[in-house]
């Protein structure tokens, strides 16, 4: 069969993670959630001081990019690949709603981009690969074979987001979580390097009233299309 990449990108909360797993493991593809990408390089940054809620020490964070070793290890137990940083299992701490509040301010920056822009692209030069993100369908993989751009509204994001943070026994309230997922979207969107766009050939799903089998379901025929 013939081997594809797919891009899915779209606002924070969208379930983009949650459709491409669920691609993945179907078509026997390669999964790479490219948000975590972001997330461990701000979770480096916060642990060496150079940014936090009232300031961002720009040029030190560069200079330090060749100390930040990025991988992907699959766990079977949980049938995807984890984030680790220089070595270290991050999956726990890259989720906090800390680390969500400054990931943007970090991803903006066009430096730490580049370098993981060139880490997507090495790992997915062999296709069969689902990857997530803001801006896989537009920079990373702008010739990739089908392209997803999800949207549903603000409050129907934070309410699944605070679910999952509940779930995961963090004590956060709706409140921040809505505010974070508005503010993040701005800066997301606004962003003079590679911003959350739609690319012209990506086809909206917009998840606001479909559940996960619906939207798999939905989305799996658009793939067997490409096949
Ligand atoms: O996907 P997730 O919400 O975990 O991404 C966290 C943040 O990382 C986003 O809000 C965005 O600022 C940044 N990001 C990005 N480009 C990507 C993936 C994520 O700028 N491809």
């Amino acid at each position: 069969m013939k081997k594809i990449t797919i891009a899915i990108d779209g606002f924070s909360s969208t379930g983009k993670s949650t459709l491409a797993k669920q691609l993945a493991k179907q078509l026997g593809y390669v999964y790479v959630d490219t948000g975590a990408m972001y997330r461990a390089v701000t979770l480096y940054a916060m642990q060496n001081g150079f940014v936090s809620e009232s300031h961002l020490n720009k040029e030190a964070l560069i200079q330090s990019l060749p100390n930040v070793k990025l991988h992907f290890e699959f766990n079977p137990d949980l049938g995807f690949a984890e984030m680790y940083l220089n070595g270290i299992n991050v999956e726990t701490e890259i989720r906090t709603l800390d680390v969500s509040r400054l990931v943007s301010k970090v991803a903006e920056i066009s430096e730490v981009r580049a370098k993981l822009v060139e880490q997507q692209q090495e790992m997915g030069k062999n296709k069969a690969i689902v990857m997530d993100g803001r801006d896989i369908g537009t920079v990373v993989f702008p010739d990739a074979e089908l392209k997803i751009f999800m949207t549903a509204s603000p409050e129907t994001r934070a309410q699944r987001r605070y679910d999952e943070l509940l779930e995961k026994g963090q004590s956060v309230s709706f409140a921040d979580v809505l505010q974070n997922v508005k503010e993040r979207d701005y800066i997301d969107t606004n962003r003079e390097d590679s911003p959350l766009v739609k690319a012209d050939d990506a086809i909206v799903v917009d998840n606001s009233a479909m559940d996960r089998t619906e939207q798999f379901e939905l989305v799996l025929n658009i793939v067997k299309d490409k096949l």
